[in-house]
Order: structure tokens, then C-alpha cells, then sequence
């Protein structure tokens, strides 16, 4: 493949986090073409999305446009994308992993419309090069993405390949973990920069603090997995590649200013975050302890407090929860005058237990629950509200 030729790049992110994502597509030094419900396009080459798999913190997928056109029923599919030189990218002896979504009439089963994909690429590669290469539902290798709605077909490849969100540091995700380019999320906009002291107690497997850490000291996220779709395309330039990851990590490496502080009531929680830490490699620069949210230690320096408790969809009793949410309330009104709180819930009904004005309430989704981070600046005689928003 052409790793200099221009074309559509899709990316892809969860429901809410598209302000996020161009945001740091443009600190990238790209400009966005349009924006969408779970993401945003660009106009870059392969050696663009190289980059933007190391860099990005808030993205799921790079998708790179291969084709795109016109089509009514399947076996139109299947000959319009056997007509495509996949030779050009499946390696021969490749493996090949097709994902797909649809809006159409013409069909009503993706599994059915993957197979179809597949097929046609297997078809097209057998004729040429002269063996299939394998096919199967892993994503460690060759993906190829297609959305098909109405009449309109697109194809990618995608050079993420496994989603960003999976660093591959969290070997011990714990109870109820945020996924990490949504940790990631919620810390960027919560106006944490590293800049400020980050304390998030009840830390859970530790994401928030992994990717606080990870932005505080400027480290790329992509530096820390290996593998990725693009490294499985006809045409990719290994020396390129290590050559950027070493140019990337220089841009990074910056030090800790302000301490990161976690903390979890329960142990177990800490050892995972610990060990999860330590694989991000960033253990050294997170205070970890065991304690109620209520008595983690603040810094005299005024920062960010975030915090992700139960919501009592999946985990916990509701009952219970009104009692801690109180209790986190009076945490930040008593303890934490001069600090921004930021809470990230599923839960509105428990996060007016809480009794403090919002100065900013930005919805999110953790899979399919509909969140809000709900942020709360403490100034000194922060009062209650009579009717909390
Ligand atoms: C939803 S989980 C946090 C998940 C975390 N964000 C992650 O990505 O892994 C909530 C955490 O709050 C902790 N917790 C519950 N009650 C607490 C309390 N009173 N003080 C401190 N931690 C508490 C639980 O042990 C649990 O780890």
C-alpha cells in the first residue's frame, strides 16, 4: 500500500467523548474534517494514522478509507469488493479479521454480511496470489471494516486493529473498571493537565490514576502496546515505525509537578492498582493507599478531585449509595475548600445526595448507561444548596 496517499480517516470513540477526541486530534497538529455521533474524520495518509494510534487517549479505532461506493444487495458486495486489489494489502500469508455494521434494508445479519466480506477478499487473494490467507474473529492481525448504510458502502482498514482503550497495562481490571480511553476522557475534561495536584479516591483498579500519570508526563498511550492493525499491512515500514515510536517517546518524557494521589477502602483494590500501575510503568508516580474516601490526605496546594463510586446499576445498593454520595458531598464541602470535585455516575437520582451546585455537567457514556461527570468548584464557604441541580 501507498503509506503517502491521502484519504478519509475515520476515528472512532464512544458516545460523548467526540469534543475530547478532536480536541486532541488537533493538539495533533490535524484538522478535522466533519464530526459525528461516535467520532470525527480527517484527510491523512497511513503514515498519519500511524501517529494518531500512538498518540490518542480518548479514541477506539483509526479506520483508513480503502473504498467507497454504491450498493443495493449482497452479491453486489461481494463483487464490488472482489474487484479491489487486496493483494495490496493482506500479506500473503495473512490473516484476516472483517468487522462490520449495517443500516440497510439489504440485510439484517452483519455476521452474515462479515462472511460475505471475507469471502470476497479470500476469493479475490486465492485467484491472485495463488493460497486464501486465514480468516477468523481476531483482531491481532489484518482488520477490515465495513459500514454499510442504506446504498452507501465503506470500506477501512484498521490500523488500530485491537481497540486504542486497550493500553494492555490492566492485567487485574477489578470490580466495575472504566474503560481507559473513557478514564482518559473524564480526567481531560475535568481541566486536568498535570498541572495541579490529582487526588481520586476510591480508585477502584487504579485507571484514573494510570491515565493521569500517562498525561501529567506527557507519555504517548500507544507506546505502551506492541501490537496494532497497521504493522499487518502490505507495505508497513518497521524502521518508520520504530523510528516515530522513539521520536514520540522524546516528545513525552516530561516530570511529575504536582503529586497523584489514589486511594480505595478496599486492599485488594490497591494491590490491583499497584500491579496495574507498575505494568503502565508508572507506579513510582502514584501515591497508592488504603483508607475511606473520606480520609485521603489532600495536598496543601489546591487541585483535582475525581471519583468514580458505584451507581448501583451493576454494583452496591442504592440505599447505601445515598449515604456515601451524602458523604462525599461533605467530603468536598469540609475537606477540600479551593478544590475542583469531579464525579463521573450513572446515577442522578444518588448524585443529588451530593448537595452542591454543579458548575458543569458533561454527559458521557460508559457502554451504554448514560453518565454525567458532574463537577463542583469548592471555594472557601461553599454552601449547600436548597435544591440541588
Ligand atoms: C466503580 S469502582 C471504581 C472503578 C475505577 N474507576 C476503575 O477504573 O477501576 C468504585 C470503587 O469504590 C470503592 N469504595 C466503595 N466505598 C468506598 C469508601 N467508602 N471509601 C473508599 N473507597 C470505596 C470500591 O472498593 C471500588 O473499588
Amino acid at each position: 500500500m501507498d503509506f503517502n496517499k491521502k484519504a478519509p480517516v475515520l476515528i472512532t470513540c464512544g458516545r460523548g467523548l467526540v469534543p475530547f477526541l478532536k480536541a486532541e486530534v488537533e493538539a495533533a497538529g490535524f484538522s478535522v474534517d466533519s464530526e459525528h455521533d461516535t467520532g470525527l474524520t480527517l484527510t491523512g495518509t497511513l503514515t498519519d494514522t500511524m501517529r494518531l494510534n500512538l498518540k490518542l487517549r480518548t479514541a477506539f479505532n483509526v479506520l483508513y478509507q480503502l473504498d467507497h461506493f454504491d450498493c443495493t444487495d449482497t452479491e453486489h458486495l461481494y463483487r464490488l469488493i472482489g474487484r479491489f486489489p487486496w493483494e495490496n494489502v493482506v500479506p500473503p500469508d495473512g490473516y484476516l479479521s472483517v468487522v462490520s455494521q449495517a443500516s440497510t434494508q439489504a440485510i439484517d445479519n452483519t455476521m452474515f454480511l462479515n462472511q460475505k466480506v471475507k469471502d470476497a477478499i479470500v476469493d479475490r487473494l486465492r485467484k491472485v496470489n495463488g493460497k486464501r490467507p486465514d480468516a477468523g474473529p481476531d483482531r491481532d492481525r489484518t482488520v477490515i471494516n465495513v459500514y454499510w448504510n442504506r446504498d452507501k458502502v465503506w470500506v477501512y482498514a484498521n490500523t488500530s486493529g485491537e481497540k486504542l482503550s486497550d493500553r494492555s497495562y490492566r492485567k487485574l481490571p477489578y470490580k466495575a473498571p472504566l474503560q481507559e480511553s473513557l478514564a482518559a476522557a473524564i480526567l481531560l475534561a475535568a481541566g486536568y493537565s498535570g498541572e495541579q495536584p490529582l487526588v481520586n479516591p476510591m480508585c477502584g483498579s487504579g485507571t484514573l490514576a494510570i491515565e493521569a500519570a500517562l498525561i501529567a508526563t506527557g507519555r504517548a498511550p500507544g507506546l505502551l502496546r506492541s501490537n496494532f492493525g497497521i504493522k499487518h499491512l502490505v507495505g508497513f515500514d518497521s524502521d518508520m515505525w520504530d523510528e516515530l515510536r522513539k521520536q514520540i517517546r522524546k516528545e513525552g518524557g516530561k516530570d511529575l509537578k504536582f503529586p497523584i494521589i489514589a486511594t480505595d477502602i478496599d486492599k485488594q483494590a490497591i494491590a490491583a492498582a499497584r500491579k496495574n500501575a507498575q505494568t503502565a510503568g508508572v507506579d513510582q508516580l502514584i501515591e497508592f493507599s488504603v483508607c475511606d474516601f473520606a480520609d485521603t490526605p489532600l495536598p496543601s496546594n489546591p487541585g483535582l478531585i475525581v471519583m468514580n463510586p458505584e451507581y448501583g446499576m451493576r454494583l452496591g445498593e442504592i440505599r447505601e449509595l445515598e449515604g456515601t454520595y451524602k458523604r462525599i458531598g461533605d467530603f468536598f464541602k469540609q475537606k477540600a475548600a479551593g478544590w475542583r470535585g469531579c464525579l463521573f455516575t450513572g446515577n442522578l437520582e444518588l448524585a443529588k445526595r451530593i448537595g452542591l451546585r454543579t458548575s458543569r455537567r458533561i454527559p458521557m457514556f460508559n457502554a451504554d448507561i448514560e453518565c454525567r461527570l458532574l463537577c463542583y468548584e469548592m471555594y472557601e464557604g461553599t454552601r449547600k444548596t436548597k435544591n440541588p441541580s
